[in-house]
């Protein structure tokens, strides 16, 4: 059983016609992507806004009409997957990268839903070390700020080279450890210069679809937000 497949394809069934809707990236997210595909071909009418270079020439080849943030009020229902979340739907993203404009997609969105398989669900975030997108310029000194919040932070090199995001900026991993406080981390994180933003995204799960190897897909809706 694909458990990320299931999750990302059930997510699916809350997108309406007319509707704008956030893609996602990753190799969940692909699956909303790709189902979306499908039915758009049978004809639903949406509009899109994709996270990622990679999943807009994804949605690109399926045929999913795209937008931007001038042509549209509000996005309706943005699917997409997680590294780690925990039980009061807090979450890491970006392994993929893309956190920046996940997080300006996400929170842009009425609806914000995350599909995981059940590897991603934990009882606190910081397993996964925490991306946080910087500015090139003086990242040595953004790095050792980063490092005084208390965490070991490793620039993401990828195919031998510094990894370099749809931005342009570096992507610097950092392991906390366990994250107790994700607001008060990502507040810290936030005010230092350089730091454009970080994958703690607090508040702004609606829901949660995760998939299981047994081939369950359980959902969990986010009553507070
Ligand atoms: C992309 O930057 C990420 O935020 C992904 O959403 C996250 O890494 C989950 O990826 P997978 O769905 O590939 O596990």
């Amino acid at each position: 059983m694909n458990a990320k497949r299931l999750a990302a394809e059930q997510a699916v069934d809350y997108v309406h016609d007319n509707m704008v809707v956030g893609l996602g990236t990753g190799s969940t997210a692909y699956w909303a992507i790709r189902k979306l595909g499908l039915m758009v071909q049978s004809g639903l009418n949406i509009s899109a806004i994709a996270t990622s270079v990679g999943s807009e020439e994804l949605a690109k080849e399926l045929g999913i009409k795209l937008v931007s943030f001038s042509d549209i009020n509000e996005i309706d229902i943005t699917i997409d997957g997680a590294d780690e979340v925990d039980k009061d739907f807090n979450l890491i993203k970006g392994g993929g990268g893309a956190l920046l404009r996940e997080k300006i997609v996400a929170t842009s969105s009425k609806e914000f839903i995350v599909v995981v398989d059940e590897s991603k669900m934990v009882e606190s975030l910081g397993k996964f070390p925490l991306p946080v997108e910087i500015i090139k310029f003086g990242y040595e000194a953004t790095i050792k700020k980063l490092e005084s919040l208390g965490c070991e932070p490793r620039i993401r090199i990828a195919d031998d080279k510094v990894y370099v995001t749809d931005n342009g900026n570096y992507i610097i991993d950092c392991n906390f450890g366990k994250i107790n406080d994700p607001k008060e981390l990502q507040n810290k994180i936030s005010l230092i210069p350089g730091v454009v933003d970080s994958g703690l995204f607090v508040n702004v799960v609606s829901r949660v679809i995760v998939g299981h190897q047994n081939g369950l897909v359980k959902e969990i809706t986010n009553y507070i937000q």
